[in-house]
């Protein structure tokens, strides 16, 4: 690519002002320039700075990751929702360290620009501050990602301060967090009325701790928005409005690929099972019926 191919950087007026059909009150927003070369935690903070938006989706193998990185995806998280996303589970609660760091490895070495983030598995990181460092470190040493995140609110907070003073970035995750769906009595909204105060004091205990950005999970936007103006760094929702920074969603729901239930904050921009279905059966009835392989595919 040569320099005069480059997009423009983050912050050298390269924004332009688009129309953002989710923004508050019909708001428009500047379309976020997309950064020549690695995305930074810098360039998520002059998202915010700046009022631009950028968007997450999980990935958890290479040509899922390598396609939503050529399309500009500024980061790409490999969630511990690989455990009921491909791994069959049903909760994210049964994933281990060791598969969070395989997935990692693949996701990494496909992504050339975007940020890559990797979840903290339930049962890695809650007993101490020290057994934190020691995931995350193994995280970034063998998943190769560039920074991790954990669930968890204020009483985190040191945890948070232990990663960062051994130099590791932390997104926070507040809100409906799934490896606490036992505690929280299943999927359900949090932050509503009174409790939105409690939302907001976890993600200002947090972001003061050091973490460089808040990700909310299904909180009403009123609430989103509240922490968006309580921090200086920047949010991102699932299941929690227009208000915040970036928007993150689980690929295979954005691309239509797992059946059943959507919930109500899933968009499907995709309908890649029906495609795929479609692929499988056509290969299926060719084989069967010998069309496959032909002449131009056989030596
Ligand atoms: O693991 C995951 O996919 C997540 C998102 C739901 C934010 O944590």
């Amino acid at each position: 690519m040569t320099s005069a191919e480059l997009p423009a950087p983050y912050g050298e007026g390269a924004a332009s002002s688009s129309p953002s059909p989710g923004a508050p009150n019909g708001q428009t927003r500047p379309s976020t320039p997309t950064p020549p070369g690695r995305v930074r935690i810098h360039h998520l903070q002059q998202a915010k700075e700046q009022g631009t938006r950028f968007a997450m989706l999980t990935a958890y193998d290479q040509y899922a990751a390598q396609v939503f990185d050529e399309t500009g995806i500024e980061v790409l998280l490999v969630g511990d929702s690989a455990a009921n996303n491909v791994l069959g589970h049903a909760t994210t609660l049964p994933i281990t360290l060791d598969e969070m760091i395989l997935f990692s490895r693949a996701v990494s070495r496909a992504a050339r620009r975007a940020l890559v983030v990797a979840d903290l598995p339930f049962g890695s990181y809650e007993v101490s501050p020290q057994q934190a460092v020691e995931s995350s470190v193994r995280l970034l040493k063998e998943g190769l990602v560039h920074a991790v995140k954990m669930e968890g609110g204020a009483d985190y907070a040191d945890t948070v301060r232990a990663l960062v003073r051994a130099g590791i970035p932390v997104m926070a995750h507040i809100g409906f967090t799934p490896q606490s769906e036992h505690a929280l009595g299943g999927y359900r909204v949090q932050g509503r009325g009174e409790a939105s105060q409690r939302v907001v004091d976890d993600a200002v205990a947090l972001a003061d701790a050091g973490a460089f950005c808040v990700l909310m999970e299904m909180v009403p936007a009123e609430t989103a928005l509240a922490v968006d103006a309580a921090v200086s760094v920047p949010t991102i929702g699932i299941g929690a409005g227009p208000g915040t920074t970036g928007q993150v969603l689980v690929w295979q729901d954005m691309a239509g690929l797992r059946g059943g239930r959507q919930a109500k904050f899933v968009k499907q921009y995709a309908d890649l099972r029906t495609a795929l279905a479609e692929a499988a059966s056509a290969y299926l009835d060719e084989v069967r019926s010998g069309t496959f392989p032909g002449p131009e595919h056989t030596f």
